[in-house]
């Protein structure tokens, strides 16, 4: 088992970090795939440069104290460091403490330490990491997004937001609206705007801080037997978890192409489902959604993306106008992803009054601020929903580009894809997508959506000179 050894300065820059551990490690002829432990002091533990090595390594990591690390035997202790920080080492130290041996000097640039160890299966000091990985929850890494896989510079196929900025017109919107900060925030015309464009009352409309907020409300519900449907976006079901449930997972698989295919949720009080589904990108038609529906329990949809596939104003798949009216539906809708807003944090619910009420009632004071109010309203003005038209217009030429591009490299693509991103298997996925990173291309693991494993990547779906950049780097890889 390969532990490396982590020191550094608080400013020091994050990729430097996979720079010099990269090096480090190919000394020994390994690679950041093979560590299976990060070791280090407890004040860097969440450093982005330690994290996102944790995750590019997919790795754990294990943390000490100045006063634990100070007790370890080391060769090249330095009284600076010492008395900075309380031990006369921290690199050295840390692998030290894990139990593992050093295989050679620590190595040093741009303000990071590092030491490549083994620890032998012999040796009887295994680490427990699993105190380190809180955030492994049932098995998968629910809290990991796509955008910790993407640093400044880098090529991004990994997270799923439109543009790198927001449209003009909208950011001018946010710009005027600056000069009425002083105020406290009003949602009630923005309530008005996006209840107009969906075709129902304002009543049924809730603005949310994010469509994440919706989960958490949704979440703090007292379910007898909560499920999900999965792979999906995994937010819901940490939410869940953290609200204290135990969720049931209903995994579609791959051989039904990840379709409901008469899917039975049993007893199950509260079934949540992604339409479009990330990471799958399948689309699923209306009557099978509210096939899952029964007495006594509501289908939680999340439309985050839905307004890439079908207009607000003419639903097809949606359910949000049903969701007004009917108590056994409800809907949660984004707007970070087509607008580029996700710094913003605004989306909504479209469910019963009564229902919205009940989730609404234990919400901080003033959850949506004057901008994302202002955001919203101008999301669903007609230059807003003229914006989406556009994205809208432009994805199927983009999503067929990315999936024709995926199977001339050896990819299986799920068919049909519908959301703003592809979702493809590769036998040598995980090595794919660590040399994409060397050459500075993001793309999304999929091993975190409970059902999928690390033979799956997402791709979003971007424009041509994207795909092309992606179609060279993927042939350098030597892999596809
Ligand atoms: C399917 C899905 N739903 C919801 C969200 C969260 O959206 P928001 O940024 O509005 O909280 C995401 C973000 O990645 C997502 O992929």
């Amino acid at each position: 088992m390969t532990v490396l050894g982590i020191g550094g300065r608080e400013g020091a820059e994050p990729s430097a970090l996979l720079d010099l551990a990269a090096k480090a490690l190919a000394d020994h002829g390994l690679a950041l795939t093979d560590v299976e432990c990060l070791a280090t002091i407890d004040a860097r533990a969440s450093h982005p440069g330690i994290q996102l090595l944790a995750v590019v390594a997919e790795a754990g990591i294990r943390d000490f104290t100045a006063d634990e690390l100070a007790t370890q035997p080391v060769d090249h202790p330095s009284s600076t460091v010492a008395r900075h920080i309380g031990t006369p080492s921290v690199a050295e130290a840390a692998v030290r403490a894990c139990g593992a041996t050093p295989l050679a000097s620590p190595v040093k640039a741009d303000g990071w330490v590092v030491v490549v160890a083994q620890l032998l299966a012999s040796q009887p000091a295994r680490p427990d990491l699993s105190a380190h990985q809180t955030w492994r929850l049932g098995g998968y890494e629910l809290g990991h997004h796509g955008d910790v896989e993407v640093t400044r510079g880098m090529l991004d196929f990994a997270v799923n937001v439109h543009s790198e900025e927001p449209p003009e017109f909208l950011a001018e919107a946010l710009r005027e609206a600056i000069g009425d900060l002083a105020r406290y925030p009003d949602p009630r015309a923005a309530t008005a705007v996006v209840a107009a464009a969906h075709g129902v009352a304002p009543e049924s409309v809730l603005l949310t801080h994010g469509a994440a907020e919706a989960f958490t409300l949704v979440a703090q519900q007292p379910w007898r037997s909560p499920a999900i449907v999965h792979p999906q976006f995994t937010e819901p079901e940490a939410a869940l978890r953290a609200a204290g449930h135990e969720p049931a997972r209903l995994i579609l698989n791959q051989a039904s192409g990840f379709r409901l295919a008469g899917l039975d949720p049993g007893d199950a009080d509260l079934v949540v489902i992604g339409n479009p589904t990330n990471p799958t990108s399948r689309l699923h038609p209306r009557s099978e959604i509210e096939s899952l529906a029964a007495p006594g329990r509501l289908v939680f949809v999340d439309e985050a993306f839905l307004d890439a596939v079908e207009p607000v104003d003419v639903p097809v798949d949606s359910l949000a106008r049903r969701a007004a009216a009917d108590e056994g539906y409800l809907v949660a809708r984004s707007l970070t992803k087509t607008y580029s807003i996700a710094g913003l944090r605004i989306g909504y619910l479209i469910g019963h009054p009564d229902l919205l009420a009940r989730l609404a009632a234990r919400r901080n004071p003033w959850p949506v601020g004057t901008l994302a109010a202002v955001a919203a309203r101008t999301c669903l003005s007609p230059v807003g929903l003229a914006h989406a038209d556009e994205v809208r217009a432009e994805l199927p030429r983009k999503l067929a580009d990315m999936a024709t591009t995926l199977s001339a490299h050896g990819f299986t693509v799920v068919d049909d894809p519908r959301g703003p991103f592809v979702l493809a298997r590769h036998p040598d996925a995980r090595l794919i997508r660590a040399r994409l990173r060397e050459q500075g291309v993001a793309v999304r693991r999929a091993d975190t959506f409970p059902g999928l494993d690390d033979q799956w990547l997402r791709f979003a779906a971007r424009d041509s000179t994207d795909v092309a950049a992606l179609t060279s780097a993927l042939r350098r890889t030597g892999l596809v």
